[in-house]
């Protein structure tokens, strides 16, 4: 069975450095990327720069891609907040534009300065204008397993902001774990009572790895049928407005499970733990990928 990978390491494992990746090593990143077989890349956030500086380069990341990604098959999304963003979207060429809101009131106050009311209102051009262009619209949405401000997170609540954004037209829904809180009993609950109001085949798993329970998290959603999952290379990243939550889950560690257990992904692992030990090596962190780590030091025996 084919897994669909979708790696997240240049928007969300790089939107929280500090320091100001330069344009040439996130197209260096993604380049890497694709030669190791990846085919869905979250690439940048059209998002406001005084709100995120870290994407304020997206536009020429994603021109410069653009070609090997188009000869290679490759499908380019990044993140649309508005109107604007999404005019951004269109110069840049994306195949696939990702609207997004949460769960809890306060983050996605918080995150995108609105309720969740007028998150879905905001986007309803966006997602018409996107689908008129012929791009895909995934619908992600933040804090489904508990929220940094307000604790947990109902079902109910989550359900309902599906059937919103699925109302709006998206094509795919993005369970995300921003803060890296849920464990597996929770998250197959959750998913298969998502499975109930929306097509299980287009449904994501976004887990950050806080607590270290992505992978738990990422087989308990593969018994209640997910079969798209997001990680980011090396395990980088955070959210600017998630405080203390780590990387993505690291996409090394997703290819060893998933081959391990006989999913099929077209990703080499020992690839994208190369591009995993030169991104860490050139972010100055340590690698967050266990498996990365563990095969990167075997090669160097
Ligand atoms: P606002 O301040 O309410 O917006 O922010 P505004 O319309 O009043 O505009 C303020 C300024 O921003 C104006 O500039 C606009 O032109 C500019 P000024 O006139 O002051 O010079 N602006 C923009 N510039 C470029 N592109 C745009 C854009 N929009 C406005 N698209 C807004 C509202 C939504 C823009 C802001 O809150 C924002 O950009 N938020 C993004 C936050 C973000 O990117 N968070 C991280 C991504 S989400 C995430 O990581 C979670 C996820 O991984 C899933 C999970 O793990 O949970 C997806
Ligand atoms: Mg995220």
């Amino acid at each position: 069975m084919q897994i669909k990978v979708l790696e997240v390491g240049a928007r969300d494992g790089l939107q929280n450095e500090p320091n100001f990746v330069a344009t040439q090593i996130k197209v260096e990143l993604l380049h890497q990327l694709i030669n190791a077989g990846v085919k869905h890349i979250e690439a940048a956030a059209f998002v406001s720069p005084k709100w995120v500086p870290q994407m304020a380069d997206g536009l020429a990341v994603v021109q410069s891609i653009w070609p090997d990604a188009q000869a290679q098959g490759v499908k380019i999304s990044a993140l649309v907040p508005n109107d604007k963003g999404m005019q951004t979207a269109i110069s840049a060429g994306v195949h696939e534009v990702v609207i997004f809101s949460a769960a809890s009131e306060t983050f996605v106050q918080k995150n995108i300065n609105c309720s969740i009311e007028q998150s879905i209102v905001r986007f309803q051009p966006v997602v018409q204008l996107a689908k008129s262009l012929g791009k895909r619209v995934r619908g992600s949405i933040s804090c489904c397993l508990g929220c940094p401000y307000e604790g947990e997170v109902s079902v109910a609540t989550v359900l309902k902001v599906i059937k919103q954004m699925q109302v709006l037209g998206v094509d795919e829904i993005d369970i995300a774990d921003t803060i890296g809180v849920g464990a597996a009993k929770q998250v197959q609950a959750l998913m298969q009572a998502v499975s109930h109001v929306f097509p299980i085949e287009r449904v994501a798993g976004h887990f950050h790895d806080t607590y270290g329970q992505a992978l738990a998290n990422v087989a308990a959603s593969l018994h209640a049928g997910v079969n798209v999952f997001h990680s980011s290379v090396a395990g980088l990243g955070g959210c600017p407005y998630a405080k203390g939550a780590t990387g993505n889950l690291a996409t090394e560690d997703l290819l060893y499970f998933l081959h391990g257990m006989g999913l099929q992904t077209g990703i080499d692992l020992s690839a994208v733990a190369q591009t995993g030990a030169w991104i860490s090596q050139h972010l100055g962190r340590p690698n967050g990928s266990r498996a990365g780590a563990a095969l990167m030091a075997k090669k160097s025996y």
